[in-house]
């Protein structure tokens, strides 16, 4: 990566982000914790988080263009979020970085580190309740 590929590029666009979000919500359908807060139908909830990650990382802005500004910690505060959910969340959430591959291979580690740096700091930043 440099800089001026965008990660959205770096890791062959759109494709990575929804098979990414996949693998994360495999982790979410398994988790006792997690599953009750999200809804029975979790098709919207995945498109909107790739197509997030996909616009956070350079890629089409689709998401904003449909949903506004992602005022993430707004769209948060119904669920309540500890230090509880927020390390099951970003426990899934490294699993599917280290899951997903770019061309058959897996994500090299400046990507890897930056992606998990991202995650980490947006979930510390979304932590809500005691
Ligand atoms: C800290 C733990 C977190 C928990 C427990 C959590 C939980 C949730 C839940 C329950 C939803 C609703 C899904 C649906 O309606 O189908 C949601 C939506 C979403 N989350 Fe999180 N989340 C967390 C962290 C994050 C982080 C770190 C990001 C971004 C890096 C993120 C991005 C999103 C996005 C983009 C949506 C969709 C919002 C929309 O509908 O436009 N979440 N989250």
């Amino acid at each position: 990566m440099n800089e001026t590929t965008s990660m959205y590029d770096h890791v062959g666009g759109m494709d990575f982000f929804v098979s990414l979000v996949d693998h994360f919500y495999e982790g979410v359908e398994a988790d006792d914790s997690l599953r009750p807060m999200y809804p029975e139908d979790l098709e919207p909830g995945k498109a909107a988080l790739a197509y997030f990650l996909a616009q956070y990382w350079g890629g089409p802005t689709t998401y904003s263009e449909a949903k506004g500004h992602p005022r993430l910690r707004m769209r948060h505060v119904s669920f309540r979020i500890t230090q509880t959910e927020r390390d099951a969340w970003l426990r899934h959430m490294t699993a599917a970085v280290d899951r997903a591959t770019v061309a058959g291979a897996p994500l090299d580690l400046a990507a890897r580190t930056q992606m998990v740096d991202y995650f980490t700091m947006a979930a510390n930043h979304l932590i809500n309740a005691e």
